[in-house]
């Protein structure tokens, strides 16, 4: 069945001439079936250089919305419309407003999972991969972080010379770990390193081998002498960690499912693409200034 449908997403993308973009979030047939898959910093870039006409964005909303920003010429479809991160809706317009007003010299720098609206009025993003680079080399002294409090900590923890005014907002998968559930995870395995997100609390952080994005965890495994890896991320990072190391062992923690990222299937892909649904529009005013938000990050946040 999964190879019938593989093989008509397969044509459509052909027809119309589509690629499709997944995080490591997804389920393993989807990102089995993707052109190519990454983590959030990857995905904007790989969005804003191709030559497709239409994106198929298999992730949440933000990723699928930064797409469009970035590509506004091609037509970005979200297979399921109600795939949202909650952790993009902790942080409003009028919020940010108020903190600029509040902090008149401060600089906002905003999570990738935000609204577009709320990027409209950042002066850069940024990703896990690229938080500390971005804020390193942005040219103020306070930064106003939203909307995750925690990968706001660790910014302040990494770049100590910088006043990081923190929010409020976290990630209902990554901020309910404590470091009990980890310890506990590690008597599955007691020599496995630890590989932790940054959206974890500082508690959860504090007892990692090696703290990074989706990707740095995916390469910091691959390329590691060690053979036991205790992943704190959401689980669908394991599908291309066990995949590709074979003799390596991986363990992750009970409940790191992104309730979102698990909407869309096989079947939503391939409606998604026959009936071209459901495209995102956004107002050009807003897309501009959010799209100068997410070129600065590309520009800042690149090695
Ligand atoms: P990455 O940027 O590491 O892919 O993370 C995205 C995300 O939503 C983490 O919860
Ligand atoms: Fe949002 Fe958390 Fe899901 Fe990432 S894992 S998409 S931050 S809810």
């Amino acid at each position: 069945m999964t190879e019938y449908i593989n093989e008509e997403i397969l044509k459509l993308k052909k027809s119309k001439n589509a690629i499709i973009l997944a995080h490591y979030y997804q389920i393993p047939e989807i990102q089995d079936v993707a052109d190519f898959v990454g983590d959030s910093f990857e995905l904007s870039k790989r969005a804003k250089e191709n030559d497709a006409d239409v994106i198929v964005f298999c992730g949440v909303r933000f990723m699928a919305e930064s797409a469009k920003i970035l590509s506004p010429n091609k037509k970005v479809l979200l297979p399921v419309k109600e795939a949202g991160c909650p952790m993009a809706d902790m942080a409003t317009v009028e919020q940010i407003l108020s903190m600029k007003k509040e902090y008149p010299k401060a600089k906002v720098v905003t999570y990738v999972n935000s609204s577009v609206e709320v990027k409209a009025v950042s002066d850069v993003c940024c990703t896990s991969s690229n938080a500390i680079r971005i804020v390193k080399n942005i040219d103020a002294e306070d930064i106003i972080f939203a909307p995750d409090k925690n990968l706001g900590s660790y910014i302040q923890e990494n770049v100590p010379e910088k006043n990081i005014i923190l929010w409020k907002g976290h990630c209902c998968v990554h901020d309910r770990i404590s470091q009990e559930d980890v310890l506990r995870g590690k008597e599955q395995c007691s020599t496995a390193k630890i590989l932790v997100h940054p959206e974890c609390r500082k508690e959860v952080r504090d007892l990692a081998d090696y703290i990074g994005s989706t990707s740095g965890i995916i390469n910091y495994a691959a390329k590691s002498d060690h053979d036991k890896f205790l992943v704190v991320t959401e689980e669908g990072v394991l599908h291309k960690m066990r995949n590709e190391n074979p003799d390596k062992q991986f363990f992750s923690l009970r409940g790191m499912t992104c309730k979102n990222m698990k909407k869309t299937s096989l079947d939503n892909v391939y409606w998604s693409l026959d009936e071209m649904y459901h495209e995102i529009n956004i107002d050009e005013d807003v897309r501009k200034k959010a799209a100068a938000a997410l070129e600065n990050m590309l520009i800042l946040g690149s090695d």
